[in-house]
């Protein structure tokens, strides 16, 4: 009769042998890294504990589509680059050249704000301004000219805000701005009854508002912490989501504090 704890060695051998025979593909960690087709990398994550400790809680994966959360709702994530560490979103209850929707604001959270602001390739129009408006008045060097375009191609050339003409027959005020603008003053204060966002405006010169790309290109940092290190040992860089300390995710049942020794596992 074979001695248990011998052929116990040998299952455990089988099952590492086998296991080497595999590529990392199906990984090991607790961390996924896909949603739908878009690609998981560090610094984010759609798992809790996984990806670094400032993006914690702020992608949600339904399945098939990534959502970017923010304090004034969930955006849909168009694109990850993760060579230039920038984000692409579209809000869907946004307006746009082709849709008017409801009034509403853009509100990130004081750590997005910070960590993942939109980028300068993303401009916003603040439309149906008062004249009363501080972009108009004491702040009206927030608004800048927009590669020579103006109020009157978005309020004729887009069907969405022909109608902010049809009372008084002619324009109401807009203003070109950076984001700083909208994250310190409401659509309220700014006395601005809508806003819409579009991105890759360095190319847009000539170019009419219908054929703009709404959204928002958000660009993030990617935190310091000895990622690389882990993830060359076959780990997934992760956090104690009690602590928020780093950690090296190296398979469901083990977590070490820089990388994954192959000596460990064999211990
Ligand atoms: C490893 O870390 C992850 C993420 O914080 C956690 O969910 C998991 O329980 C940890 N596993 C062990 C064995 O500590
Ligand atoms: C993702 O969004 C859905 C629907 O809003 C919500 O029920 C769920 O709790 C969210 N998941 C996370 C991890 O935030
Ligand atoms: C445009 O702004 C005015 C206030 O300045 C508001 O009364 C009007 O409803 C707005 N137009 C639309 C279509 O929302
Ligand atoms: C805005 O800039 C364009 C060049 O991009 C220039 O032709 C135009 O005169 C400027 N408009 C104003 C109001 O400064």
């Amino acid at each position: 009769m074979q001695h248990p704890l011998k052929h116990h060695l040998t299952l455990t051998l089988l099952a590492l042998t086998s296991l080497s025979h595999f590529p990392p593909a199906s990984p090991l960690t607790p961390c996924r890294t896909l949603c739908g087709t878009t690609a998981i990398n560090y610094p984010f994550s759609i798992d809790d504990g996984c990806g670094a400790p400032q993006y914690r809680s702020m992608m949600n994966c339904t399945g098939t589509d990534l959502f970017f959360m923010t304090t004034s709702g969930r955006y849909k994530v168009q694109s990850i680059d993760y060579n230039k560490q920038t984000m692409v979103v579209y809000d869907p209850a946004m307006s746009t050249c082709s849709i008017l929707q409801p009034h509403h604001d853009f509100v990130m959270t004081d750590v997005e704000s910070v960590v993942i602001p939109p980028s300068s390739d993303t401009v916003f129009a603040l439309l149906n301004c008062s004249i009363d408006s501080p972009v108009l008045n004491r702040y009206k060097n927030l608004c800048f000219n927009f590669s020579g375009h103006s109020c009157d191609e978005l309020y004729g050339g887009c069907n969405a805000f022909r109608v902010f003409r049809s009372f008084t027959n002619s324009s109401p005020p807009c203003c070109f701005t950076g984001y700083d603008t909208v994250k310190y003053m409401s659509m309220n204060i700014l006395d601005c009854s809508h806003y819409t966002s579009f991105i890759n405006v360095d190319g847009l010169k000539g170019i009419g508002p219908a054929d703009w790309v709404y959204g928002m290109k958000l660009s993030y940092a990617v935190p310091d912490t000895g990622c690389g290190r882990c993830t060359r040992s076959g780990g997934a860089c992760g956090y104690d989501t009690e602590t928020g300390v780093m950690m090296c995710l190296c398979s469901t049942s083990m977590n070490a504090t820089r990388e994954c020794g192959k000596k460990l596992i064999l211990d």
